[in-house]
Parts: C-alpha cells; structure tokens; sequence
C-alpha cells in the first residue's frame, strides 16, 4: 500500500442532506455502467461502424478508450469522491475557485440539455417494444415510412413523458433506494436478453458476412475523420465531460478502488457495444439489408429482419426492450447531474429537485421530439432542426470541453484530486502522462474537427 493512507484524509465538505448518500460497491459498479451502456453503445456504435468502415473503426474506438476514456473517467471519479459535491461544487470544493466551478456548471447544464433530447429516443423504443410484441409493427413493410409517420405525430411526446416521470420516479427514492437498486436488476437483465438476442443472430443463415463486416479490419477505410468520430463516441459512450461521473464518484465510498471501477466500467461498456455489434451486423447482413443507415438503422432496418424471422416478434420486442433498458438508466445517471446540483445549490429535498428538474426537461425536450418528422422539422436553428442541434451543441461543443476541463484540473490544478484516484508507481505516471500530454490536444483537436474549424 501507498506510504501516504489515501483514505485517512478529510473527506471534504459533505454537502447538505444528500453528504450522507453512498452507493454500495457493487451497486457503483452497475450503476456506472448503466449510464455507460446506453443509446450510445446499441443504436450510435453499430450505425457509426457502419458508416465509417466497420473492423478497423472498431479498433480505433478501443484504442480511444484505452488512451483517453479510461484516464478521463478514473479523473471524473476521482474529482467527485474527492470533493463530495456536485458536478460543480466539486470542483469548487478542492480548488476554491468559482472559476472551475463555472465550468462544471457546464456538465450540469449539459447533462441537462442531452436528456432532453435523449429522451425522445428512449421514447422511440418503448414505443417500438410494444408495437413489436403486439405485432402492429409488422402489418406493414414499408418501415422507414412508418418510422416517418410515428416521428412526425404526437405520441412520441407521451412515450418521452412516460420514460422521464419513470425516471424521475426512481431518483426520487434516493441513490441507494433507487438509482443503485434499478441498476442492480437491470444491467444484468440486459445482459441476459443481450445473450438471446445475440445466438438468433449468429445463428442465422448468412449471419457470417456481417461477423466479418464488424470484425474483421479493413485499415484502407480508416480516415482522420472516422479518428475523431470514434474518439467522440469514446467520450460519449463513457459518460464522460458531463459531470456525470463526477456526481456518481460523490456517492462512492472511500474504500472503493476507483482504479478496478475503471476498468470494470470500461470493459463493460466495450463488451456491451461489441455484443450490440454481433446483432445488429449478422442480422442486417443476413437479410441483406444495408449496414450503412445512419441513425434509422435499429428502427427501420431491424424491423424489416424481424418480420421475416420465425418469432420475430418476440425476437423485436426483445430488442426495443433491451434499447429501453439501456437507455433508461443512463438516463438516471444524466438526471442526476441537475438533480444533485439543485439540492447541493439551492438546498432543496431530493423529491423537489427531481420533480422540477424531470418537468422542466420534458418541456425543453418536447421541442426536439417534433422535430424529427414533425411540425417543428422545418424550424432550423443554423441549418439543423431542434433535436439536431442539441444533440450537435452538446455531444460536440459541452461534452469536449467539459472533458477537457477535468483533465486539466487534475493534471495541473488539484494534487488532492489525483491522489484520490490511488494510482501508484508506473499506473500513476502513465496516467499523468497522459493527462498532461495526450489527452488536451487530442480534444482541442475533436472540438475544432467538428465544430468545422479544421476538416
Ligand atoms: N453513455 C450513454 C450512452 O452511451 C450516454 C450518456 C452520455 C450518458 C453522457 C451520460 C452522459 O448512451
């Protein structure tokens, strides 16, 4: 052990009521892959793969995770056992500066910003589970109008309501009553129907040129462009530059090694996106459908296998389910960030933080459910609709910046923070090498690449 007792110092200003939440070990655990896994992992990964060449993207996003999601998100943990307060008072709380504290604001706003939006997917699925398993989703053929009709009508708010107010309703029992008891049942659920899923499609006839389509490299298709992509997605797919695991690391007890988290965490998330992979690409391929969708791929591609797929149905409604699941408790994790931020701020109880930030962002977040399809699909802000834009301001504008501003604050600005990590001997130097060199121009170079400053 370290010659310096990392867990014997203070413990920081444990802020108000919610000083005393703790997350168990394992329930920290599950609860931090739950918000890894989500949208991200299931829907985004296979249409970007896709997209930017399959194999060889695959292999640059697991690089991306080793080089910079894994340092980033030990430094998010870190910062919030450390400073025992919100994505924003955490920073506050170590450094003393509100100039820090400023920019963590940033993550709150930000994760704020993203469950308005990310919500209307989550809707989107809820809605396809039980069109699945009723059938109606296969009383047609024509799936990419019917994704039209469903996203240009109304219901898409309901079903974004219905996922917020369960949402809110799991928060509201607190973090060990309620987000790390949710998490503990359903990361492993999803693991079970991720399994099912995953034999129908290998074993399906011709599932063999999707395997190979997803894993096997093609290093010819690799471009600057698809390193940044995957270098985003490895943030976003992390959870990391919203302050998320800033808010969660404040619940994680002092024993808890945040080193073994990491990579738990990590490898979770990468298994889970691997396994979506084996899904999506045997089963597209072997109907021979189109792997290189875009953002329609799960919800108008998927439907045209299933339906030609004996228990289809079943096999669908599954597969909405699981996007549900995983969508739901990152969900948790993003709501959070506001949740913890107004009890901190404003000293609220937690039912009244969360029930005023669940209906402020479901009222932000209808705008972007109608303008995909929708009434609002003509309404452009700089060229793109609502939903567009959130998605574009946050994933590509807050998200690296806040990164950016937790890897710098531990590299250079908080020691107490970097020891709180419990890093020693070559892991710590690595780690700092990385912090310090690595990672801060990397970022400035995905923010600069996809605010279009640099192409
Ligand atoms: N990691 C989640 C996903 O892959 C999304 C997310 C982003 C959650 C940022 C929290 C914070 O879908």
């Amino acid at each position: 052990m370290s010659k310096q007792d990392l867990n014997g110092g203070t413990s920081g200003p444990a802020a108000g009521e919610k000083g005393g939440e703790r997350f168990s070990s394992l329930g920290f655990i599950m609860s931090a892959i739950g918000s890894a896994i989500g949208l991200g992992n299931l829907w985004k990964f296979p249409y970007i793969t896709g997209i930017y060449g399959g194999a060889a993207f695959v292999l640059l996003f697991i690089i991306c995770l080793v080089i910079v999601g894994m340092p980033v998100l030990l430094a998010e943990m870190a910062i919030g056992r450390a400073g025992r307060g919100n994505a924003s008072t955490s920073f506050l709380n170590l450094s003393g500066s509100k100039r820090w504290s400023f920019f963590g604001f940033l993550g709150v706003f930000g994760s704020f910003m993203i469950t308005s939006f990310y919500s209307v997917i989550a809707g989107w699925t809820l809605h396809y589970a039980l069109s699945s398993f009723t059938g109606a989703l296969y009383k047609g053929t024509d799936y990419a109008a019917q994704f039209q009709t469903f996203t240009s009508g109304y219901s898409p708010i309901a079903w974004q309501f219905l996922i917020l107010g369960l949402s809110g309703w799991v928060i509201a029992r607190g973090v060990s009553g309620g987000i790390e008891k949710f998490n503990k049942v359903l990361i492993p659920a999803l693991a079970v129907v991720l399994l099912i899923l995953m034999a129908r499609a290998l074993t399906l006839p011709g599932a063999g040129a999707g395997i190979e389509f997803f894993l096997k490299p093609d290093f010819s298709k690799l471009t600057g462009e698809s390193t940044l992509v995957a270098l985003g997605q490895a943030f976003f797919s992390m959870s990391i530059g919203m302050g998320v695991m800033i808010t969660y690391g404040s619940y994680v007890q002092k024993e808890q090694s945040l080193g073994k988290a990491t990579v738990a965490v990590t490898g979770g998330n990468l298994l889970y996106a691997l396994i979506a992979g084996l899904i999506v690409f045997p089963t597209t391929f072997s109907f021979g459908l189109e792997p290189a969708q875009g953002p329609g791929l799960v919800f108008v591609v998927l439907p045209a296998a299933f339906s030609s797929m004996p228990l289809g149905a079943a096999f669908g409604g599954l597969f909405f389910i699981l996007l549900a699941i995983a969508a739901f408790t990152s969900i948790l994790s993003l709501l959070e960030v506001p949740v913890a931020f107004a009890m901190d701020r404003w000293k609220w109880s937690r039912l009244k933080a969360t029930s005023w930030t669940t209906a402020v962002c479901f009222i932000v977040g209808v705008p972007s459910a109608l303008s995909v399809g929708g009434v609002l699909s003509d309404f452009k802000i700089g060229g793109k609709t609502v939903f567009d834009s959130l998605d574009f301001v946050t994933s590509n504008i807050l998200l690296p910046i806040g990164g950016l501003v937790v890897t710098l604050f531990i590299a250079y600005a908080s020691k107490r923070a970097m020891e709180e990590a419990g890093l020693k001997g070559t892991l710590l130097r690595v780690w700092v090498f990385l912090l310090r060199i690595v990672i801060p121009p990397l970022i400035v170079l995905i923010f600069l690449y996809s605010v279009g400053i640099i192409s």
